[in-house]
């Protein structure tokens, strides 16, 4: 597969096409942003974390019915995906309180919720990502009732395959972001990726934070965390 010209650069990932009008190469950095990009820095090998990572969880996603982006591993920090245009909008599930939900809704972080919540936001940085709901997504334009269906059902799906999958290496997934696209027949799929740098992971017995909080909130040992995550999801 040939690499072509640079379609695209992200904060955390460059997209180039590939001789195949369908494939695409992801290429993942160890530039991280946060707060919509006002916070910079770098995390030592975080490309080759989230890359490897993420590809495992598809595949295991895929036996389990997902559709997804993954086709193949090219190295450390590259992979082959299928071209999509991406949905707008970022889907939150949350299993357990943190990060903005405690912020604007004045509950304690780690307090167990009474049932899984899903977010829409509007992928915008200009904007900040604005929470939108299902009205605001078919008002605006962002995708259709039976897209944000599709996406609705895949999410919680995804939530209950990788909580059981988390929990068997000792881990608690507290929440985690996810984007999918459409392919060039429309087809919905998971897309971007699942990492330390879209999910929160807390260690299940110390209640450690094992994921991207300890760079956006100046913890420390930040590629300490992401080499625990690798090193747990491929040895166990
Ligand atoms: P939040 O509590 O800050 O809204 O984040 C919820 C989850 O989404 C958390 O696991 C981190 C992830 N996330 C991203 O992947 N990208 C983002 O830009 C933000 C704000 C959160």
């Amino acid at each position: 597969m040939k690499k072509a010209e640079q379609l695209y650069e992200g904060k955390a990932k460059k997209v180039f096409a590939t001789d195949d009008p369908n494939l695409c190469i992801v290429s993942y950095k160890d530039d991280a942003t946060a707060f919509n990009g006002l916070k910079k820095g770098t995390i030592e090998g975080k490309g080759i974390v989230n890359n490897k990572m993420s590809n495992y969880l598809m595949q295991m996603l895929e036996r389990s019915g997902i559709p997804t982006h993954f086709a193949q591993e090219l190295s450390d920090r590259e992979t082959l995906v299928k071209k999509v245009h991406i949905v707008p909008l970022e889907v939150i599930i949350r299993n357990v309180a943190a990060g903005s939900f405690s912020k604007r809704l004045g509950i304690e972080e780690g307090t167990p919720l009474k049932c899984k919540v899903l977010e829409f936001s509007y992928k915008d940085d200009e904007l900040g990502d604005p929470m939108v709901n299902d009205y605001h997504i078919l008002a605006a334009g962002y995708a259709t009732k039976q897209e944000v269906e599709t996406i609705t059902d895949y999410a919680f799906r995804i939530d209950d395959l990788l909580i059981d999958f988390f929990k068997n290496i000792g881990v608690d997934l507290i929440d985690f972001k996810l984007e999918f696209g459409k392919t060039a027949d429309g087809t919905i799929i998971l897309a971007d990726e699942i990492s330390p740098d879209t999910c929160r992971f807390w260690d299940a017995k110390t209640h450690e934070k094992l994921d991207k909080d300890r760079f956006r909130r100046d913890m420390g040992n930040v590629e300490g965390a992401y080499a625990e995550m690798m090193k747990r999801v491929f040895q166990g």
